[in-house]
């Protein structure tokens, strides 16, 4: 391989004086501690190299040495459950997310492996090769990488293994053999490979309701949480993590403060699975870099992390991947570029923010993988635009890359409106897509209630101006009425506490129920109002009150409950309208 001599360093760039041809994006060893850089520029015989680690006390005349191929992860049975740097690097326990420079050991975790092929079956890239089970994660398997194929020659028996120990031994149609090991490299800027893209046709269900119902994410598809400071993006991407539909749950805590990041690292593996009632990092990853960790980790932490998803959604599982915060991230890259001396663009941030966003992004799919399973990859990354104003770059270009918008509000924030997604400035698309699967559940108006909830919230907003304008009370009953509707709506169903054990989670049905009620509501309210009951006389109800309460009161799956509470409410409001025309 090639070598080159280092003759200037500054932060985490260094430039070299090649002796032998290097790569774009080539990965190389830095110095007699190797450590981890990616070459970032090629300029005649220099090249700028981007270095993973401290770069405290390297110097000039040291040499570094390429490696013949792009910046990889070691991908494996090993890796979930665990918590890792943002490239894959093993951090050492929980309690402090650092690792001493040059330092890292290669991962080489036991797993028992089950084969599930037989000497002389013929495979294409990507088949199952068997099954690896570790203490501590959830069941996985092992694959055939996307680059191999051809005829089983050796298979190793059921038993214990370490990942990089050779398990099957294949040759292909030119006679070419290739060991295979559990553990297996990919190139963290490359796509894996999928046998073909499927339409995004169902939802990840999150228990949140104001997601779910309203604005919700395809499996497969990808969302952005833009918030101003502390309006609750951490919280909501953790709630989501714990209960959303996903078999894997890949973090990234990116460029956050390290004690932030500690608690949730604390958190994290005390929480249980609720589907399962074993621990929830089982089938979970955490990729940690706080913002005292090197910044090109921080770079690559988020090509990391999509790849890994890659990584299990081959084996046909679904993934949600939650970035927090990719504001960080992009800093990452405005400092590195700027320290490159690139032509800065808006605020600072290179050119290539956006085209760098996308490759982030676009790697969000459910498909087809090469054994034939139905797996996904859901993208979710929070963003932290500076004073709260979604015009600046990155969250105007995260914009042109998601399907849905989840836009946190500080003014719903201070109100305790939580999660503070405020429903004017979210959206979702293709939700067309999705009527199916509700209507399968039994919930075939679900376009017509979702309709006549974001209508009802949009003429909330027009009659509270106009209510700042001329005050509440001169309103006419039936705008009054409508205003209390919504504001029924944004307490009952909106409002959603992540702490409250009966509501913080809220199934598919349970959602459908309680939004029937709630649009049912506006609606019986609007006629007994047109018949003279006033607004006042509707608020005094009992019924009221219970269904402003009925997500923490009522208990989550008890579905009678909620029923029951439906034909009280239309007994309530017909004998109120009667005792008026009477
Ligand atoms: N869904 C929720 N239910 C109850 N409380 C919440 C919820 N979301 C946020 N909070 C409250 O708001 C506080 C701040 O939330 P969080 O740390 O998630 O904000 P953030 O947007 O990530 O902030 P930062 O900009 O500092 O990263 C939490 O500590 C919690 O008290
Ligand atoms: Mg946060």
């Amino acid at each position: 391989m090639s070598e080159a001599v280092i003759e200037y360093i500054g932060g985490p760039l260094l430039r070299a004086r090649t002796e032998g041809p290097f790569g774009l994006y080539e990965s190389v060893a830095i110095g007699e501690e190797r450590l981890l850089g990616e070459v970032v520029r090629l300029d005649g015989d220099h090249i700028t190299v981007q270095v993973y680690e401290d770069t405290t006390g390297l110097a000039p005349g040291r040499r570094l040495a390429g490696t013949g191929r792009p910046l990889s992860i070691p991908l494996g049975p090993g890796v979930l459950g665990g918590m890792y740097d943002g490239l894959l690097r093993p951090l050492d326990g929980f309690d402090s997310p650092f690792i001493p420079r040059g330092s890292f050991r290669e991962r080489d975790q036991a797993y028992r492996f089950t084969p599930s092929v037989a000497v002389g079956e013929r495979l294409s890239p990507g088949a199952v090769l068997g099954a690896a089970e570790r203490e501590g994660a959830m069941d996985q398997q092992v694959l055939l990488p996307p680059d191999v194929d051809g005829e089983v020659v050796e298979i190793a028996p059921a038993g214990e293994y370490r990942e990089a120990e050779v398990i099957c031994r294949i040759e292909n149609a030119r006679g070419e053999r290739r060991e295979v090991a559990a553990r297996q490299d990919w190139p963290v800027r490359i796509a894996r490979p999928l046998a073909r893209r499927l339409p995004v046709d169902e939802p990840l269900i999150t228990g949140q309701r104001v997601i779910d119902s309203l604005f919700p994410v395809g499996l497969g598809g990808k969302a952005a949480v833009p918030g101003g400071f502390g309006t609750g993006k951490t919280v909501l991407l953790e709630t989501l993590a714990r209960w959303c539909s996903a078999d894997v749950i890949i973090y990234v805590g990116c460029g956050e403060r390290g004690n932030e990041l500690t608690g949730m690292l604390e958190e994290f593996p005390g929480l249980v699975d609720p589907r399962s009632g074993r621990s929830l990092m089982e089938r979970t990853v955490i990729i940690a870099n706080t913002s005292n960790m090197p910044v090109a980790a921080r770079e690559a932490s988020i090509y990391t992390a999509v790849t890994l998803a890659e990584y299990y959604r081959d084996q046909g599982l679904h993934v949600a991947l939650m970035a927090d915060s990719t504001s960080r991230w992009a800093e990452a890259l405005r400092e590195i570029s700027g320290r490159l001396g690139e032509l800065p663009g808006e605020a600072g941030y290179p050119a290539y923010l956006s085209s760098r966003l996308a490759d982030f992004y676009e790697r969000a799919a459910k498909g087809e993988t090469l054994a034939g399973k139905v797996g996904s990859v859901t993208v979710m990354g929070t963003v932290s635009p500076p004073a709260g104003d979604f015009s600046e770059p990155v969250t105007s270009h995260t914009k042109r890359y998601v399907r849905s918008f989840w836009a946190l509000d500080a003014r719903r924030a201070q109100a305790r409106m939580y999660p503070a997604i405020n429903p004017l400035q979210s959206y979702a698309e293709e939700t067309s897509r999705l009527a199916a699967w509700w209507q399968a559940r039994g919930n075939s108006d679900w376009p017509r209630l979702r309709r006549a909830t974001l209508e009802l919230l949009e003429e909330q907003t027009r009659l509270e101006r106009m209510a700042r304008i001329i005050g509440k009370d001169a309103l006419p009953f039936g705008q009054q009425m409508r205003l209390l509707a919504a504001e029924l709506l944004n307490d009952a169903f909106l409002r959603q506490s992540a702490f409250s054990e009966n509501d913080r989670y809220a199934s598919p049905e349970r959602q459908t129920v309680m939004l029937r009620l709630l649009i049912r509501f506006a609606d019986l309210a609007q006629q007994a109002v047109a018949r003279g009951v006033t607004p006042a006389e509707i608020t005094g109800l009992r019924i009221y009150r219970r269904l402003q309460r009925m997500g923490e009161d009522l208990p989550p799956d008890d579905l009678a409950a909620y029923q029951a509470l439906g034909e009280d409410m239309e007994r309530e409001l017909q004998a109120l309208a009667e005792e008026v025309t009477a």
